[in-house]
């Protein structure tokens, strides 16, 4: 199976740390933040990687990560020009992927400790439609809130950075999907703040009722503010699976 890893945007969250870097090539323990994400794939089976990011950090990511074959990955870069959205920068690794091939999507600041191995195998028996990974957090505020229905193993709908969330669940930066993906994105709109949202590309999924969960394990973080790249370079110190 492929993923494809998103890379893209600006990290303004962690500025002033990326006035001079991408998000992405900061230290999380004693490796690049990229890395962990590259090596937490291929330990889960995923050999064929696309990355996509942004033109200036595109330098960055080759000094890294090279063709991949170092980390025992193959990799191809695909180029956001403007930050348009999580789905946008999705919608870009459309040429790459087959007709109905299934394949992951990882947003390159969600670290995990445990394999994700499991979770790629679950999608693998799948059927049809699209799976996402949900987790207890203390504070959902700053993520997408899914509303459950764990009889039948489906999201409801999800709600983007509610005031008031209607579970402690959110839904994490992993998502699984098959080629059809992009015909959803061509059926959404820019959303308030003018970017492609991945939730409402989601949401479309789960009023299909084709839109499937796996709750997480083990420790998550999405290193996207000073407080979690902190905690996330204390945990994954020293290490890659
Ligand atoms: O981390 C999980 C959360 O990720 C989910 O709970 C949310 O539902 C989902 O919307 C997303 O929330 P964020 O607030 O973290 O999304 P953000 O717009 O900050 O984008 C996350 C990363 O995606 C960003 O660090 C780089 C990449 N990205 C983002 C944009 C807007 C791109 O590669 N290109 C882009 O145009």
């Amino acid at each position: 199976m492929k993923a494809v890893i998103l890379a893209g945007g600006i990290g303004t969250r962690l500025k002033p740390l990326t006035f001079w870097t991408n998000k992405y090539l900061l230290p999380v323990g004693t490796y690049p933040m990229i890395c962990h994400g590259v090596a937490k794939l291929r330990e889960a089976g995923f050999r064929d990687l696309i990355l996509v990011t942004s033109r200036t950090a595109l330098g960055g990511f080759a000094d890294v990560l090279g063709s991949g074959r170092d980390w025992g990955v193959s990799l191809t870069y695909v180029v956001q020009e403007e930050a348009g959205g999580i789905a946008q920068a999705l919608e870009l690794a459309r040429p790459l992927i087959a007709p109905r091939e299934k394949f992951a999507v990882l947003i390159g600041d969600n670290l995990f400790e445990e394999s994700l191995r499991p979770y790629r195998e679950q999608y693998e028996r799948q059927k049809d439609g699209a799976m996402v990974l949900v987790k207890k957090v203390a504070d959902p505020r700053r993520y997408g809130v899914p509303m459950l229905d764990p009889d039948s193993g489906r999201i409801l709908r999800i709600e983007e950075k509610p005031e008031n969330p209607s579970s402690s669940f959110c839904v994490i930066g992993l998502y699984f999907y098959d080629q059809e993906v992009f015909d959803v994105i061509d059926r959404i709109s820019p959303s308030y703040r003018g970017e492609m949202e991945i939730t409402d590309v989601n949401n479309a999924y789960s009023a299909a009722g084709r839109l499937q969960f796996g709750e997480l394990q083990g420790w998550w973080t999405d290193a996207g503010t000073f407080e979690s790249l902190e905690d996330a370079g204390k945990r994954l110190k020293g290490a890659l699976p």
